[in-house]
């Protein structure tokens, strides 16, 4: 092949058109319908503080549906969250899939769990509230993302169960060099390549191509290895993305068993929405109107 005739082959492996092509050639008839549903959609709840005054809370949202998202509103445009009499905020607008997400991680009272991608915060807070007597490690390596997270934790949680969330600032995929054997439960809800935030927010990036979900997997694949070396055996991790690459997903859960087998094992996923995939549950907008994100339950064995 000439040079010009490689040049050629890469532009046309790249950019919106290669997007298309590419998602088309995986998700087949079914593409036209998700593509319009990820531009249409962004899913998002308000959910409710659990800590703020009732009244003022109410006052925004009105009465909360007892639905399986409990304490979240949905509908109409979401309105921007306030602050109650103690000055903590009342809710907070989030993907009503991400709720699950954090809702699905198996927590015992006092248990010690780690968030590896914390920021901006809204899965914290729902790990924070459900650990009862527990503790928290909220880990963020950007710092002005950690500002963010902090600032999160500090206008949601009251004072008694702030301190008990501790902010870290690490690399997640060199965690091990931290600690290991060291917590019950971990949130892994790794950065990706958020298609769905790529075509809310047009033109897709000219040099867009499938490498870019290689290059996430191989990184999601490393965070999720270290991961595995931090939980104590018999304890979970909640891997996450808002992907719908299978390579971001599948692949990098399909890898882990592969390089430590005997030593994880998959759980499935108890939910009543969206569809199992190979190795976890995938909630896409054109069905769920949730989503995308994708999630697996692991346990380490041993
Ligand atoms: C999907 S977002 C997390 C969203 C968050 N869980 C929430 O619910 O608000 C992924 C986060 O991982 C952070 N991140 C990227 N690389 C990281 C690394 N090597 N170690 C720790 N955090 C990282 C990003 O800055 C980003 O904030």
């Amino acid at each position: 092949m000439s040079k010009r005739e490689k040049q050629a082959a890469k532009a046309a492996a790249q950019g919106p058109d290669a997007f298309d092509r590419w998602f088309a050639a995986r998700y087949g008839d079914r593409w036209p319908a998700l593509l319009a549903a990820m531009k249409g959609t962004d899913g998002q709840v308000a959910r409710a503080n659990p800590f703020a005054q009732p009244s003022a809370v109410e006052a925004l949202l009105g009465p909360l549906p007892r639905t399986a998202l409990a304490g979240c509103s949905s509908g109409g445009p979401l309105p921007p969250p306030a602050r109650d009499g103690a000055g903590l905020c009342t809710h907070y607008n989030l993907d009503a899939a991400s709720v699950r997400v954090a809702r699905a991680l198996p927590i015992t009272d006092g248990a010690r769990i780690l968030d590896l991608c914390a920021a901006p915060g809204g899965k914290s807070l729902i790990l924070a509230e459900r650990m009862g007597s527990g503790e928290l490690v909220a880990n963020e390596l950007s710092a002005a993302r950690r500002g963010r997270l902090k600032q999160t934790l500090s206008d949601y949680l009251p004072p008694e169960l702030r301190e008990r969330v501790r902010v870290t600032g690490h690399d997640a995929t060199r965690w091990s060099l931290y600690e290991r054997d060291a917590y019950d439960a971990i949130l892994l809800d790794a950065p990706c390549s958020s298609e769905a935030h790529l075509v809310r927010q047009p033109p897709l990036p000219a040099d867009w191509s499938p490498a870019r979900s290689r290059q996430l997997a191989m990184r999601q694949y490393a965070m999720l290895a270290a991961a595995l070396d931090a939980v104590r055996a018999g304890g979970f991790i909640l891997y996450a993305t808002c992907s719908i690459s299978a390579e971001e997903n599948d692949g990098v859960v399909a890898r882990l068993l592969e390089r430590r087998s005997g030593r994880v094992e998959i759980c499935r996923l108890e939910w009543q929405t969206g569809e199992a995939t190979e190795h976890g549950q995938a909630l896409l907008p054109d069905t769920t109107g949730e989503g995308p994100m994708f999630a697996a339950l692991l346990r380490r064995v041993s």
